[in-house]
Formats: structure tokens, sequence, C-alpha cells
């Protein structure tokens, strides 16, 4: 006996075809996703991928199954971006180049609370991750593309981090991978990640700047991939963060999200996240979006504070960004004057109601050093994010009792020199940044930990603890 039809309830749990768009609103040209592209054919504008998200139907359905990912044994869902497929611009048999990146912890940090004048603070910290930054996310989806264009070598302009990130995916796809490093700018422990996974190292006598306008150069070559964040698929993988920090706090939306800003990739997928979320009803709204640069590299913070009232979006996209020539800072992972991101960054912030200011190096080494204590630590470019929101509860920005979360973008093991000439009283803004020439005063760390010497002997030690 045959049962009578019964209708198969089949949740819309796929959004339609994903483009690639220009984000200008004058031009909005859409190419396809095989289009090796990474500016606007028609207007030169950013891209970005329209996933078509509002086109998916059944949103609850969709976050079960996310949900239930995360006991999954299968390789996709153990991912902390793959998790999210459905919305991805990746159909089913992506041949995904994954080292299970993502799936970062959320901290509570009441002493950095404390010390922003916050009544608590939760720190997002990206840095515990395959290369120990929160590039891998992004490389995830931006190798898997490169994979999927049959691309014969991948290639980015880096401070470090990306380099080390991309070395390594393309090493698990068995590509070839070539980075190009602004000569001696690049921290010990970086470089080392890319030497080790095999990365082809060119060390340019420039600055970070020249490497990434060299890598455009490059962008007509066909057998060469840019995995820059220019490439809007790398910006796919690094918006799944903003998902998966809302899965962590059940759906409840921060007031604020902090990051540190540097080529600007970070801050526009982030918003993207959260705008997507948005229109799907996942969150009825986003968190307010700010970033933070150091002072000596802070070209969107200078444009951000001339910009007065909050201007059309249309406006937005006829703004100039006055580059900064010579980047100082210690940090050297944002060591950066001409942001190629900053477009779809500002977007963000703008529609969020946020804000973009810069720290003074100061400021940023003792908000590093707090945040060790804590027991969590990360390198000196993540350390902008809570010396930022001290600036911004000092100045009423944020109210005390905001619900504020900081994204940490890299491991404290990334740059150990720097947190040893923090502790032993060594850190001058001229060691490291390739201008010996501009010496400044050495920063007087609050929090300094210097190394005690003493004599082997069991009294030397109780007398210098007695001491202490
Ligand atoms: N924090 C860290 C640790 C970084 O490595 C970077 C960027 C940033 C923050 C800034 O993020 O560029 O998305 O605004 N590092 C790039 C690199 C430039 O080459 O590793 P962004």
């Amino acid at each position: 006996m045959s049962l009578p039809h019964q209708p198969v309830h089949q949740p819309q749990l796929k959004a339609r075809t994903p483009v690639q768009k220009c984000i200008s609103s004058d031009c909005g040209a859409e190419f396809g996703l095989r289009d090796q592209i990474y500016v606007c054919r028609n207007c030169g504008g950013p891209l970005e991928i329209d996933c078509g998200l509002e086109t998916l139907k059944d949103t609850k359905s969709l976050v079960a199954r996310w949900e239930s990912r995360a006991s999954s044994r299968e390789e996709r869902d153990r991912s902390g971006v793959w998790r999210y497929r459905e919305i991805l611009p990746f159909d089913d048999a992506a041949p995904v180049v994954t080292l299970f990146e993502g799936n970062t912890p959320l901290y509570d940090a009441p002493k950095c609370a404390k010390y922003s004048g916050l009544a608590s603070l939760t720190l997002k910290h990206q840095g515990c991750s395959p290369t120990g930054s929160f590039k891998d996310t992004g490389m995830t989806a931006a190798v898997t593309q490169g994979a999927i264009l049959g691309a014969r070598a991948l290639v980015c302009a880096s401070t470090g981090n990306t380099a080390a990130s991309l070395a390594a995916y393309a090493a698990r796809a068995n590509l070839r991978c070539v980075v190009l490093l602004p000569e001696g700018q690049v921290s010990a422990a970086k470089l080392a990640q890319s030497m080790d996974y095999g990365a082809s190292i060119l060390e340019v006598a420039g600055n970070f700047d020249d490497c990434m306008r060299l890598t455009q150069e490059l962008d007509d070559v066909s057998w060469i991939y840019i995995a820059n964040s220019i490439n809007p698929f790398r910006i796919e993988g690094q918006k799944t963060v903003a998902y998966e920090l809302m899965m962590q706090r059940d759906w409840q939306v921060p007031d604020h999200v902090v990051v540190p800003g540097g080529n600007m990739g970070n801050s526009s997928a982030l918003g993207k996240g959260f705008e997507e979320m948005r229109r799907m009803g996942l969150i009825a709204r986003v968190p307010k979006l700010s970033i933070i640069q150091a002072d000596g590299a802070a070209p969107l913070a200078q444009l951000f504070s001339k910009m007065g009232k909050t201007p059309a979006e249309t406006s937005l996209m006829q703004l100039e960004i006055e580059n900064v020539s010579r980047p100082r800072t210690l940090a050297s992972a944002i060591r950066i004057g001409a942001p190629v991101s900053w477009k779809k960054a500002l977007r963000a912030v703008v529609q969020s109601g946020g804000s973009i200011i810069s720290v003074s190096e100061a400021e940023l080494a003792d908000a590093k050093a707090m945040i060790g204590l804590e027991g969590i630590g990360c390198e000196p470019a993540s350390a902008a994010t809570v010396a930022g929101i001290k600036k911004l509860v000092a100045n009423g920005t944020f109210a005390r009792n905001d619900s504020v979360v900081a994204i940490l973008t890299g491991h404290v093991l990334k740059d150990t020199d720097y947190v040893s000439r923090y502790h032993r009283g060594g850190l001058t803004l001229d060691s490291g940044t390739g201008h010996a020439a501009e010496k400044s005063e050495p920063i007087v760390g609050t929090f300094r930990n210097e190394p005690i010497r003493v004599a082997a002997t069991k009294d030397a030690i109780v007398k210098i603890l007695q001491r202490n």
C-alpha cells in the first residue's frame, strides 16, 4: 500500500547564486564568481560578494544547523569558518583548504575593564588560531578560491601575519606561495613561519605600502592569485568571525565591537558579517564598530576626525584619504600608511555609528601589558583595542556600562622582542621601525616586569621574595 503523498518541509537553507559586486552605489556592477578580479572592471571601485542572503528564508533552522555542527566530526563542521558554509560563496563540492581555523575563545577581562573605565570587557582572541593571527579565517576561503581558479601561485604583501597564514594554507593546498615583505620590518617569529611553511620570501627595499602597490601591479598575471584583503573571498572567510561571536553570545548584540586597523580588511569583514545578520533578521541591530590605529600610522583616523557630521553613503565613496608616506609605530603589523580597504571599513563604521581614533605608542604598550596581566597576552597591534577603549570611555563616547567586545588579532609570541624591550625598559619608537634617524624618548612602561638576577642560593631567593 502506498502512503498518500506528504509534503516534506524543506527549509530554504540555500541562498541565490552569489555575485561579485562593486560597492559604489553609483556603479554596482556585478561579476561572476569565476572572474579573477580585485577591483570593479567598470569603475575601479572595491568589490564585495553579494551572497543574496536575504533570499534565505528559514534562518532559525540555519542557526540550529550551525549549532549542531559544533559537535560533528566532519572536516568542514570542525572549522569555525566552513561551519557557516550556507553564507559563503562556495558550492558544496568546493575543495576546502582548512587548518581548522576559527573557534576562537571569548575571555572576560576584568583587569582590562577596570583599566579602561568599563564595568566589564570581553576579548575575542583571534590570535588563538592555527598560525597565530586572525588572518586564518580569511585565508581558508581565499586559498580555496585560488585552488578553484587553478592559480599556480598565491601572492600577498604583508607586515608578517598575512604572509605566515597564506604560506601555511598554500602549503596545505600544494600551491606555490610568494610573499612580499618590507625588508627589516617584520618580526622574527612571523618571518620564521613563512620560511618554515615553504613560501618564497621576497624582502622588498621599501615599506608595506610599497609591497602592496607591487602586489596590486601583479593583478593582470592570470596564474597569480592575490590573497590580500582586496580579495573579496578572503573577506568572506573573515566575516564568519562576526557570526561566531554572535553564536557565542547567544545572539545578544554587544553595544560596541572594537578592532585595530591597518589595511582595513578585518573591520570591513566584521562590518559585512554584522550587516548581513541584521538583513537576515538574525540580529535586530548591528553593534557600533570602532577602529583604532596607532598615532604614527593613522590615515583613516585623520580622515574620520575631519569628516564632521555623518555624511550620506554616496558622499562617503567620493571621499579621498590622505596617505601617510612614512608610517611609524612599533606595532609593526599595523605600520601601514595607505590602507587598501579603507572605503569598505569607513562605510561599516559610519553605518554602525562607531568611531575611528588613534592611540600613542605609550598608550598601546601599557594596554598590551595589561592584556598580558590577564594571562591572555597578544601582539602589539591587538592592544590598540584596549588603549582605544580607554580613550573612548574617557571622552564619553563609550559609557561605563556599555557591553564591549575587543578583537585581539595576534598571539603574544608573534613579537617577543617588543615584549622583552617593554619589560626591560628598552622600548623606543626607533627600535625596529626602519627609521633609526628619527630617535624618540624611550617608552617607560607602567607595568614593567623585569627579570631579577639572583645568586644560586635559597637565602638569596627568600630575601628577594621578602623584599618584593
Ligand atoms: N592586527 C594584526 C596582528 C595584524 O597582523 C594586522 C594586519 C592588523 C591587526 C590590522 O588588520 O589590516 O585587516 O586592518 N596585518 C596585515 C599583514 C597587514 O600583512 O599581516 P587589517
